[in-house]
């Protein structure tokens, strides 16, 4: 559905890992509020073409790109791809991740390293090549433009987990640690070229990710006890969030982290005890 405000409209956007889960809901709704959406995939061919199915079926504009975050060369492919569809990129929504969970004692160097590697150091690929990008196509502005706002936005997919230590998940916790100053220290240092950096960090949403966790009854109801708000949280409960953080709604906001966890990070377990 086409969303009727437009707030997004004529803008270009990236989302990574965008063919499930959150990614997918941020490329749809990013897509409802005009934005023409690059929807990139690392291996599910078939559900990255639904997703572009769903979006130019309601109307909206969106092509598939596939490209392994980690793979610098397929990043700058994808970059080099959008540009040459739709001649510039306002947006980059930095999504692609994964978990690969072990008992610490147990973790071999490849289940670190493949972490690290898509959560961080493809997020370092995805927000140096949008920066670059930002900054060239100003620079070839002809025209100046006297407009106060942001010349560009990224937004990082962090989690809860930047700040609440995870046993079991050390590879995924640190990555998203890492996410976190990654994403400050770049705001910092992209805020005097007018681009703005942010994060969200989701709690417990209804994805693939952490399906063993909500299709187990018991384990559902574990889960629960840990957010105050008391219901899981479903992908469009971030996009929302995330289509707020690109839009110029938030062109005062830098180097934040927005908490999308019904109340995850409050110490629920302080509650009644303590
Ligand atoms: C993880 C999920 C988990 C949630 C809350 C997310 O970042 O990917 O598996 O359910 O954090 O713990």
């Amino acid at each position: 559905m086409i969303d009727a405000q437009q707030k997004l409209q004529g803008q270009v956007a990236i989302v990574t890992g965008s063919s499930s889960g959150i990614g997918k809901s941020c490329a749809i709704y990013l897509a409802s509020l005009g934005a023409k959406v690059v929807v990139n995939y690392a291996s599910n061919l078939e559900e990255g073409q639904k997703v572009v199915k769903e979006i130019t079926e309601s109307g909206g504009t969106a092509i598939l790109v596939k490209a392994d975050v980690s793979h610098e060369e397929e990043v700058k492919a994808m970059f080099n791809q959008t540009i040459s569809t739709f001649g510039k990129l306002d947006i980059l929504v930095s999504n692609a991740g994964l978990q690969q969970d072990s008992s610490f004692l147990e973790m071999t160097l490849e289940k670190w390293q493949k972490v690290i590697d898509v959560n961080l150091t493809g997020q370092f690929l995805c927000c140096r090549e949008a920066a670059r990008q930002f900054v060239a196509q100003e620079k070839a502005k002809t025209e100046p433009d006297h407009s106060e706002l942001s010349i560009g936005k990224i937004v990082l997919m962090s989690s809860v987990h930047d700040i609440i230590p995870w046993a079991g998940h050390v590879n995924y916790a640190a990555s998203k640690g890492g996410v976190m100053m990654f994403m400050k220290s770049i705001s910092q240092e992209l805020a005097p070229h007018k681009i703005r950096v942010n994060s969200v960090s989701p709690g417990a949403i209804k994805t693939t990710i952490n399906k063993e966790v909500w299709s187990d009854p018991e384990k559902y109801k574990g889960l629960l006890q840990l957010i105050p708000y008391k219901r899981i949280g479903t992908p469009l409960d971030v996009a929302k969030a995330v289509a707020f953080l690109v839009s110029d709604d938030s062109d005062y906001v830098n180097g934040e982290t927005l908490y999308i966890d019904g109340g995850m990070t409050l110490y629920p377990e302080f509650a009644d005890n303590g």
